[in-house]
């Protein structure tokens, strides 16, 4: 979904959800690619495998393992990024629950 509002209008937008368009900015100085993350992960590990990434930043890694259902752990060492990786890793978890009961 893409939603468009001005600069505006989202100043008159009550904090809580404020804070919620927020979590999903990725500010990540180094973020990477979701597609270069996917194919590495597929790459190295199978189905239902544990992925382990102990330098997480915005969670490109757990995308890409929920993407291709692999388990996930990550250790990220600073509180906003690690806000940033749950949020985004939750949002590719709904999409991927939803794919699967498509399925
Ligand atoms: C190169 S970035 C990872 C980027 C990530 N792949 C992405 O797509 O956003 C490395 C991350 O490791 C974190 N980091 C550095 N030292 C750490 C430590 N000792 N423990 C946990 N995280 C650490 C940094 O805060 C930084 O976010």
């Amino acid at each position: 979904m893409i939603l468009l509002i001005s600069k505006k209008e989202y100043s008159n937008l009550p904090n809580k959800y404020k804070q919620y368009f927020e979590s999903f900015k990725n500010n990540h100085c180094t973020v990477k690619s979701i597609k270069l993350f996917t194919y590495l992960t597929e790459l190295f590990s199978k189905k239902g495998d544990f992925v382990l990434d102990p330098f997480m930043g915005s969670g490109t890694t757990g995308i890409a393992c929920s993407i291709l259902n692999r388990e996930f752990i990550g250790i990220e060492l600073e509180k906003d990024y690690f806000k940033i990786a749950e949020a985004r890793i939750k949002e590719q978890n709904k999409q991927t629950n939803l794919f699967e009961e498509i399925k």
